[in-house]
């Protein structure tokens, strides 16, 4: 596997980001919003409740119109058992059935039934009704039942008579019934798409205007001021509600303000580093042609220059050293590590020799780093990291608040799994107390004179970019010790099989 590519140019990163905030900020078509989602979402809601009212209440419509049927043939019952004991003729029979929709009406009273009126007598009855009590749930599966399979069928139906102990049964077809009832069904429907869609379209307005618009003008807001952050003309101002939009514009507000203030503060610097980029260049080319000049200054014989050459020479060496480093800081950031194993041995004898440490001086450089370790980073990158860190403790063990011998910079190495920890210690003065407060902050983390304050910083940049860390470690003895642990990169189990296979 690939080592993840860290090297994703930041301008590409940044035009994606930007195209997807411009396109989510289009504005969206008005059933396409969230107000155009909530007036579904209200339309939808209402007509499952309405679906949820609909059963209880064609329930009770079909109770209601079979207790009316009821009522009317116990009224034509009544009057035709007062003719008692004389027969209803066969024709008035006919009609008050006609007129009571039944096909025949029963009377039951003090115990007895008496067949009071009778046309056309049907064979059998498909489903009988006892309307004394009906529990709801028997209400709603029978009015269910008549709905689906009903339309063709003869029922019986028996109820009693108001405040009597009289009760009436009638026979009759439920096809009237069924067709009341589809029409009433039909009647809900149409009502409840009219009350949805009215209350839909006041939520959708009333939505629209508490918070569609506050949020429209939230992102019109976020979307001028990242096309011109510096103009103070887009900076969102609210409308001093309190509700969560107008905290989240006041946030906003803030933000912006915030934006702006480190824009300019970032412009003004910008423009401050390249000025003095530009100076020090100019002054490096001056103080090499110095340094030029001044090396001929050693073959002058005047004792009085002899003894001052090799100062002046001192010097001028370190400001140049000086603007050399604070350009190179200056040259944006560093390529990406190119990474590869290193032996530790190699790299920290590298480093020894770079120091130079003077034979004279009885500073001692040890090594503890096993034979065969490795590491698995960019060479050169990890190599500045060491040699600043070890630069430093020699001049912190030259300097002149060095304290009584033994003066030594130990470099220790181990690896810890997939982590390679390398140690530099000195028995020197120990890290200056301002120096501490800025550690690693570029500039401002020199305590010595002469320092930029720039190879701690540039060190940690380097370690973080080989996604490792670089760390002060307080010991109880006397001197300065640095920790650097720089993880391997992941690697696939199939690389590392392949790579078995060809070490076997
Ligand atoms: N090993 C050390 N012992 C004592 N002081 C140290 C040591 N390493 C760094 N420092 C302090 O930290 C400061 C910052 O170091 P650095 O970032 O390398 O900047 P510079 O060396 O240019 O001053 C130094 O000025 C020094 O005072
Ligand atoms: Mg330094």
């Amino acid at each position: 596997m690939p080592a993840p590519d860290q090297g994703q140019t930041v301008p590409e990163a940044l035009t994606t980001a930007a195209d997807a905030a411009q396109s989510s900020c289009r504005p969206v078509s008005m059933f396409g919003g969230i107000s155009g989602k909530l007036l579904w979402l209200t339309v939808v809601c209402i007509m499952l409740a309405e679906v949820l009212i609909f059963f209880p209440s064609v329930a009770s419509m079909r109770l209601r119109w079979l207790d009316e049927r009821l009522n009317a043939a116990a009224a034509a019952a009544i009057a035709i058992d007062g003719l008692q004991p004389v027969e209803l003729p066969r024709d008035l029979q006919r009609q008050t059935l006609e007129a009571t929709g039944t096909k025949a009406i029963v009377l039951r009273k003090d115990g007895t039934s008496r067949l009071l009126a009778t046309w056309d007598m049907p064979a059998s009855v498909d489903a009988q009704y006892d309307l004394t009590s009906v529990p709801a749930v028997t209400a709603m599966r029978d009015a269910l039942d008549t709905l689906v399979f009903g339309g063709d069928r003869m029922i019986r139906v028996y109820g009693p008579v108001q405040d009597t102990n009289i009760g009436v049964e009638v026979l009759m077809k439920d096809k009237h019934l069924r067709n009341a009832m589809l029409i009433y069904s039909r009647n809900v429907f149409l009502l409840s798409i009219l009350i949805s869609l009215f209350t839909a379209t006041l939520v959708f307005f009333a939505i629209n205007r508490i918070l569609i618009r506050p949020i429209r003008r939230l992102t019109g807001s976020m979307q001028q001021f990242s096309a011109d952050p510096e103009n103070p003309q887009h900076v969102f101002v609210g409308d001093g509600g309190r509700d969560e939009l107008a905290i989240a514009g006041r946030h906003l507000t803030a933000m912006q303000l915030q934006l702006q203030k480190t824009l300019k503060q970032q412009s003004n610097l910008a423009a401050l580093g390249l000025a003095v980029s530009k100076i020090n260049h100019d002054m490096r080319n001056i103080l090499a042609s110095a340094q030029l000049m001044s090396d001929r200054l050693v073959d002058v014989d005047d004792p009085m220059v002899k003894r001052f050459a090799p100062k002046l020479l001192r010097t001028i060496d370190r400001a140049v050293g000086y603007t050399t480093e604070v350009l190179s800081y200056g040259q944006a950031s560093e390529s990406a590590p190119r990474r590869r194993l290193v032996p530790v041995t190699t790299l920290v004898e590298d480093v020894r020799d770079m120091l130079a440490i003077d034979p004279q001086s009885d500073v001692e450089f040890v090594e503890q780093i096993g034979a065969d370790l490795e590491v698995d980073a960019d060479n050169e990158q990890l190599f500045r990291v060491i040699h600043n860190l070890c630069r430093n403790a020699l001049q912190a063990l030259t300097s002149g608040n060095a304290g009584a011998s033994p003066r030594r910079i130990t470099v220790s190495a181990h690896r810890i799994g997939s982590v390679v920890s390398i140690t530099v210690d000195d028995t020197g003065p120990g890290m200056p107390q301002k120096a501490r407060q800025n550690l690693f902050a570029a500039f401002r983390g020199s305590a010595r004179s002469g320092g930029t304050g720039l190879g701690l910083a540039i060190a940690r940049e380097l370690v973080l970019a080989h996604g490792g860390t670089i760390a002060l470690v307080e010991k109880p003895s006397i001197g300065t010790q640095f920790r650097i642990e720089i993880p391997d990169r992941p690697v696939s189990l199939d690389d590392y099989r392949g790579r078995s296979l060809l070490e076997k």
